[in-house]
């Protein structure tokens, strides 16, 4: 099978230029002026950019949490990333406590296989590392799961303490793999919430209320100290208030291998939100929680001075209806997370290029390349050049659209909400190639599955 694709703008995070690409099976093959070979397809992508696709880096798909499960499968979770844009997820498995990492790792296996249309990878969520396990991280390495998520937060659930975080930091440095970190404080936040409780607080804005900025700008400290006494790479996930970028910034200035994601509810969404009529608020109820609206202008910053490097959705779904609702009684009892792996290539271009807070190749750096070059993807990934596979976003950069749940254009998510209801964006995902297949094309699904498991390098690894 061959496609060529004429007439396009072609942008990766450093180039910019009009050509023609020619796609071979699932690879580029050729990019130049002009291109008259024959192809099985060829798209017009006139006046359209012609970018790598999306890699979110951060989805929780099919996930156990809250009592209940996140709202998008493998399934419907890839094909709503595949409308917005996204042609990679890195989503988390998670090891059961007092199991096998590599049996969380099966499960993971289990749930995406032969059903997701975009290609996806694994993070594995580390929920305990005692000294006899610490080999399994090897094994998972050459599984080609090369980052480990650890949680300061959630105290019972996913939380680990300090000893096993620099078990499991020592020996991901040793692997040559990298940390990722929910960094908030969850034993004082606990606390805190136990405050409120007792007083009698039950709304959801009190999620907001119990989770100081100070408190993730401490874990982000605390890790970061951790991290660069064990000798492994960081990566902040979720960054979401400028405490914590204040952080971030002050290790990198001392020369620490810390670099931070944060996501389009930081950018976008403040605090506000909890103060929504009756239970409303139950929807933006997320970890960390939605900020003051001032952080949005500090990240935005961060993001152009590159102390912020990836922008993921943590795109974590739960139906308003029956799933947020098991909190009506108690903020303490609503399932975290909101949902957003659709969105976010819009949002972000609209927010970002539209509105003139960073250019095109910035953009794409953000929302594909950084995240690639992160996670071990990049070259394959993440950008477009001979050689690389065809994972390509035709972007019609004029077309508007306002994100809402009724707009079929931009809700496939499984989820009886948007958070982003009523935001207009400039911008929008026309045709998506996904390894040379077309998955998407003018708005309309052409495949239904496809997509495989990738197994990533320990850092930037070569084509073959
Ligand atoms: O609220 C969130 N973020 N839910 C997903 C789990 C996590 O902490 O990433
Ligand atoms: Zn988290
Ligand atoms: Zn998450």
């Amino acid at each position: 099978m061959s496609t060529l694709i004429k007439n396009g703008r072609i942008v990766t995070a450093v180039d910019d230029y009009n050509a023609d690409i020619f796609i071979e099976d699932e690879k580029i093959t050729q990019i130049g002026k002009n291109l008259e070979m024959g192809a099985d397809k060829v798209i017009d992508a006139s006046n359209r950019l012609v970018i790598p696709g999306g890699i979110d880096p951060h989805t929780h798909f099919d996930m156990p949490f809250g009592g209940t499960m996140s709202a998008d499968d493998f399934e419907s979770g890839p094909r709503a990333a595949a409308f917005g844009g996204t042609t990679c997820v890195i989503d988390f498995a998670i090891q059961t406590k007092g199991e096998s990492t590599l049996k969380g790792l099966d499960t993971w296996h289990e749930k995406a296989d032969g059903k997701a249309l975009i290609d996806y990878a694994f993070h594995m969520i580390i929920t305990d590392m005692p000294d006899s396990r610490l080999g399994e991280m090897r094994k998972l390495a050459d599984e080609g799961i090369t980052s480990y998520k650890l949680f300061m937060a959630y105290p019972g659930v996913l939380y680990v303490d300090d000893g096993t975080l620099y078990r499991a930091f020592r020996q991901a440095g040793d692997n040559g793999t990298r940390i990722c970190m929910h960094a908030e404080n969850g034993i004082v936040i606990d606390e805190i919430i136990k405050e409120a409780v007792a007083d009698g607080h039950t709304e959801p804005k009190w999620h907001g209320l119990t989770r100081p900025t100070r408190m993730e700008a401490e874990g982000v400290y605390r890790s970061i100290a951790i991290a660069e006494v064990a000798k492994v790479p960081l990566y902040i996930v979720h960054l979401s208030c400028s405490d914590a970028l204040e952080e971030v910034k002050r290790a990198r200035m001392r020369g620490i291998d810390v670099i931070a994601e944060t996501c389009p509810q930081y950018l976008f969404l403040d605090k506000s939100y909890y103060e929504k009529e009756g239970f409303e608020g139950a929807k933006w109820v997320m970890t960390p929680a939605l900020r003051e609206k001032w952080n949005q202008d500090e990240l935005w910053q961060g993001l152009k001075f590159r102390d912020l490097e990836t922008i993921a959705t943590d795109h974590c779904p739960f139906c308003f209806k029956e799933q947020k609702e098991l909190g009506l009684e108690s903020f303490t009892k609503i399932p975290n997370g909101a949902p957003g792996v659709e969105n976010r290539m819009s949002l972000i271009y609209n927010g970002g290029v539209v509105q003139g807070r960073m250019d095109l190749n910035r953009f794409v750096e953000v929302t594909s390349t950084a995240a690639a070059k992160a996670f071990g993807l990049f070259p394959k990934k993440g950008t477009i050049a001979v050689g690389t596979d065809a994972d390509i976003v035709i972007f019609d950069p004029e077309r508007k659209e306002t994100i809402s749940v009724n707009n079929p254009c931009t809700h496939h998510m499984r989820v009886d909400y948007s958070a982003y209801e009523g935001f207009e964006v400039q911008g929008f995902t026309e045709t998506v190639l996904s390894r040379g297949r077309v998955i998407i094309e003018n708005n309309e699904q052409k495949i239904e599955k496809g997509g495989q498991f990738v197994k990533r390098a320990l850092t930037g690894s070569r084509l073959d």
